[in-house]
């Protein structure tokens, strides 16, 4: 049966440490062709750096081509059904990358498909970059017996670290404004599987105090620009700076998935300074991404 990665929760503890411990592997040695003579379609609803070229990337090091359709190729719903769009790459590739506004567009591409589908970033989940961002709490602290504390939106990529935290056995603090928290369902499913690791609170300063990784987000997602003027009003009390960095501890790292708005969710002198791990997080997307080609293939 084909192997899609739509969320987090598509692969198990074993796995995803399997995943990890393979991503390590992969940072020192070249892998094996395991995309040998296969071509996988990558599908941009949006823009991006990391993701494609990591993506592309990983495909050519395993021996695979990418074929990357851009915003305006395709259109998913607009100049043709998701569904007959599903069907049709099915026909030529082995596989389907993409990034897409709605999740739902996603489940029915992956549901319509015969080929796996990975999740590149929807307006739900950002699968692959919380993978990235594990390994490198992993690779700093050895173990996952950490609090992570990400303040902003609780947005597509808050969404996917809540829920690997709580697979993972660390603990996860978001800090937000009242109305902008995961949804519901995310929440949830993080508790049920994190029982009390897992919480929301409203008070930056008060949520860095037990932090050793702190991770903030931009405040207005793609897709999002019309709320944008509201957004920067109320998230303007959890922008990551100095100050918010003086009452967390002082071994704690900065995190961000990037692009980051310099001088909105984080200022220049954090994202710069030496306490953040963002180019290791950037750097994992490409090893993470190519273990998970691994473990789709079967190999
Ligand atoms: N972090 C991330 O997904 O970056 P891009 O939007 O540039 O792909
Ligand atoms: N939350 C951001 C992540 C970008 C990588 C967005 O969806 O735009």
């Amino acid at each position: 049966m084909k192997r899609d990665f739509l969320s987090v929760l598509d692969l198990n503890l074993s796995e995803i440490k399997a995943l990890f411990d393979l991503s390590l592997k992969l940072k020192k040695s070249s892998g094996e062709k395991v995309l040998e003579g296969k071509e996988i379609a990558l599908i941009f609803e949006k823009p991006s750096l990391r993701t494609r070229v990591t993506f592309e990337a990983a495909i050519s090091r395993l021996g695979g081509k990418p074929i990357y359709l851009s915003p305006q190729d395709i259109q998913l719903g607009k100049r043709e059904a998701v569904k007959d769009v599903a069907r049709n790459l099915s026909l030529w590739v082995s596989g389907i990358v993409a990034r897409v506004f709605s999740h739902r567009d996603l489940e029915e591409l992956a549901r319509e498909s015969s080929v796996p589908v990975i999740n590149a970033l929807s307006d739900l989940e950002h699968p692959c970059q919380a993978l990235a961002d594990f390994l490198s709490i992993y690779e700093v602290k050895g173990d996952f017996d950490i609090h992570l504390v990400f303040v902003g939106d609780g947005n597509n990529v808050a969404s996917s670290l809540m829920l690997l935290s709580s697979i993972l056995g660390s603990r996860f603090t978001l800090v937000c404004p009242e109305g902008y928290e995961v949804p519901n369902a995310i929440f949830e499913k993080a508790k049920e599987l994190g029982e009390d690791r897992v919480r929301i609170l409203r008070d930056p300063r008060e949520g860095v105090r037990g932090a050793d990784f702190i991770y903030t987000d931009v405040w207005t997602s793609m897709g999002q620009e019309a709320e944008r003027e509201v957004r920067m009003r109320v998230f303007r009390p959890y922008q990551v700076n100095e100050e918010l960095l003086s009452h967390a501890p002082k071994h704690a790292k900065v995190m961000h998935c990037l692009p980051a708005h310099r001088g909105e969710e984080i200022t220049d002198g954090v994202l710069d300074s030496d306490r953040a791990i963002v180019l290791m997080q950037a750097e994992n997307r490409l090893y993470t991404e190519m273990a998970l080609f691994y473990a789709i293939y079967g190999v």
